[in-house]
């Protein structure tokens, strides 16, 4: 080794002892004859003194180091005088009597500074073209090291339970999770490609099918698709699988891998089971398929309540099937009117005339536009399911259920940022979302699947399967972290006639269920088990359990909004010869057409 010890490690108890540090300067400076250095590597920071007198060349040569360069420090730990005492600093005690320097590299001034509040504050496309100097920085390299004792801790979970990882392909046949796929041509039979797996939903059927039981993967997937905080085109799942299972044994297992995963991450592990709710209810209470359980705020049927309102809005919504819902914003009576206004508009995107709500004064009197239109006992009533207190704001939405609902899921999730403390700090609130709809309605009327295609319907609806599919429910299940959905998945068919059946629900012609799926139909006619799985995505957890808001802070080299990797400037154009070699012609479009 080019040292003796690291940076980090050095403190009293080693004073007096001649060591070799090797490390970037972080900052140099002169100081009456001595040169002060701070030296920085993965695990910390120490102090090196150099007195001119004492050690001229060593004081010399330091003089001309900048910050980033690279040295090599020989000296030895003394105790630092009581009043240079760091306590913020671990090696705070203690400093490096330094007798001589080796400049082993040289930098020029970083682009940005490598100082965790100054860096915080520099656009991060700089800082991700730079993801070298960007990673040198002690919070950066903790979420990594983060990220890395979790997936320590999660594939010793599996293990200890009897799973075995196994690696499935990457160049791979496309396969329906949703999004596009990102094609790698194939010179051998031109005209041909691969597909990058969106993920291994099909390998690990097929391992089921092949009986190794219990599978579980720390795996790439690759989707293009819009990217936001919480997308990237190429992500890692904790992908799993399992034979002879129901949901509950999967939740079992799930509950034990984010207990595991909370405490490798420095967090109390949560008690256990974790919370269940069914979709329906997540749906009608919080307005989400994603429910952030760490606030109270509900949504309230009130359609009972205005049966026979006089209120027009209300009672027209009412006669065309539609309901009236309430959130109560505990707290939130004295808004600004500019806030109100800004929900209004949102409840108008929405396909809403407005957004009808109550004030109510510290006093405890009512301040609202429409209270003109509510009977009596219509505010009894109104006043007690909703949990009316002095200072509350009760908003309320009248349309059609599936307009209502979501609507509401995303103003309670606007009301709770807007009041002080609603969302509690450092909470990590679990839930499981079980009971999905096997399918969901396409903009231009037809069906997908809600999940994807291999999802077992529930046993209990199979009959409504060709006369109100869209009443099915599946055994499908997410896992919710805080609002953040982290894993789906599902028991699966095994059955290949109802896997070719659903497929046909699907509206997928013979020629294109032979040539897409004639291989897994094939392979569940050979004795498939019964089996189940999910899969979790991994940076959504690491970034939860970091306390990041994208995933890009928990993954080393990100690509931006647009998928570009502006580090490496990937994707790029390829040589002519590249292209001939895999028989691709381009052409491409006008510059304004992209
Ligand atoms: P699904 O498509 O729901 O299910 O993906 C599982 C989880 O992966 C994460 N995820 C992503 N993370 C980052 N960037 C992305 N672009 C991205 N897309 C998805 C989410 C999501 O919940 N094969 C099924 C699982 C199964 O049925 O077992 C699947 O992939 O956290
Ligand atoms: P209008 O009769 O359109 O002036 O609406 C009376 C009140 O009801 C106003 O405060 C509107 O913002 C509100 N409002 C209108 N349509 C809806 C709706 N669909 N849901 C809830 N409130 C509404």
């Amino acid at each position: 080794m080019l040292r003796t010890h690291t940076c980090g490690e050095l403190s009293k108890e080693h004073i007096g002892t001649p060591v070799v540090l090797c490390g970037w300067v972080d900052t140099v400076r002169d100081h009456h004859g001595i040169v002060f250095i701070d030296l920085r590597d993965r695990y910390g920071l120490v102090q090196v003194t150099i007195d001119a007198a004492v050690s001229p060349e060593a004081a010399d040569l330091s003089h001309h180091a900048r910050t980033e360069w690279v040295i090599r420090v020989y000296g030895e730990v003394v105790a630092r005088p009581d009043d240079m005492v760091n306590a913020r600093l671990i090696t705070g005690e203690i400093e490096i009597s330094g007798a001589r320097v080796e400049i082993l590299n040289q930098s020029p001034t970083p682009p940005f500074p490598l100082d965790d509040v100054k860096a915080e504050k520099v656009n991060e496309e700089l800082r991700m073209a730079n993801r070298y100097l960007d990673l040198r920085r002690g919070s950066m390299q903790a979420k990594l090291a983060l990220r890395h004792k979790m997936t320590h801790a999660i594939r010793s979970h599996f293990d200890s339970l009897g799973f075995i990882e196994v690696e499935t392909p990457i160049l791979s046949k496309s396969t329906p999770e949703g999004a596009r796929d990102y094609l790698v041509p194939n010179r051998v039979s031109p005209g041909t490609f691969y597909a990058l797996p969106q993920a291994p939903q099909q390998y690990k059927q097929l391992l089921m099918i092949a009986g190794l039981d219990k599978y579980f993967q720390m795996a790439r997937c690759f989707r293009d698709e819009d990217l936001r905080a919480d997308r990237q085109p190429e992500f890692t799942q904790i992908d799993m699988e399992m034979s002879f299972v129901e949901a509950d044994d999967i939740y079992g297992v799930i509950d034990g891998c984010l207990a595991a995963s909370m405490e490798a991450a420095g967090h109390p592990a949560p008690e256990l089971p974790l919370p269940r709710m069914t979709w329906e209810k997540a749906m009608n209470e919080y307005g989400s398929d994603k429910p952030d359980t760490r606030f109270e705020i509900k949504l309230n049927d009130l359609s009972g309540v205005f049966r026979e309102t006089s209120f027009k809005v209300f009672s027209s919504v009412l006669e065309s099937g539609g309901v009236i819902k309430a959130i109560n914003a505990k707290g939130l009576g004295a808004v600004p009117i500019r806030v109100i206004d800004e929900w209004t508009d949102l409840a108008r995107q929405h396909g809403m005339g407005g957004l009808a709500y109550i004030r109510v004064q510290e006093d405890g009197t009512w301040k609202s536009p429409i209270i003109k239109f509510f009977s009596e006992s219509e505010q009894e009533q109104v006043k007690e399911l909703m949990g009316i207190e002095a200072g509350d704001l009760v908003l309320f939405a009248a349309s059609k259920r599936s307009v209502v609902n979501p609507f509401l899921g995303t103003l309670r999730l606007h009301a709770a940022e807007e009041g002080e403390g609603i969302i509690p700090e450092d909470t990590f609130r679990f839930t499981w979302v079980t009971d999905f709809p096997l399918f969901e309605e396409t903009e231009e009327g037809g069906m997908r699947p809600t999940h994807h295609p291999f999802t077992a319907p529930h046993p209990d609806d199979l009959d409504l399967l060709d006369s109100q599919p869209l009443e099915v429910r599946a055994q499908a299940y997410d896992v919710v972290l805080n609002g953040v959905e982290l894993g789906s998945g599902s028991i699966r068919i095994h059955d290949s006639t109802l896997q070719d059946r659903m497929f046909q629900l699907l509206k997928i012609e013979k020629a294109e269920r032979d040539s897409r799926f004639g291989h897994l139909l094939k392979a569940l006619s050979y004795g498939a088990p019964p089996h189940g799985g999910i899969a979790l995505g991994f940076d959504r957890l690491a970034m939860l359990m970091a306390g990041g808001e994208t995933i890009r802070d928990v993954i080393a080299f990100p690509k931006n909004h647009k998928g570009i990797d502006l580090m490496m400037e990937a994707p790029s154009p390829v040589d002519q010869k590249q292209l001939d070699d895999v028989y691709i012609q381009l052409v491409l479009p006008d510059r304004d057409e992209t």
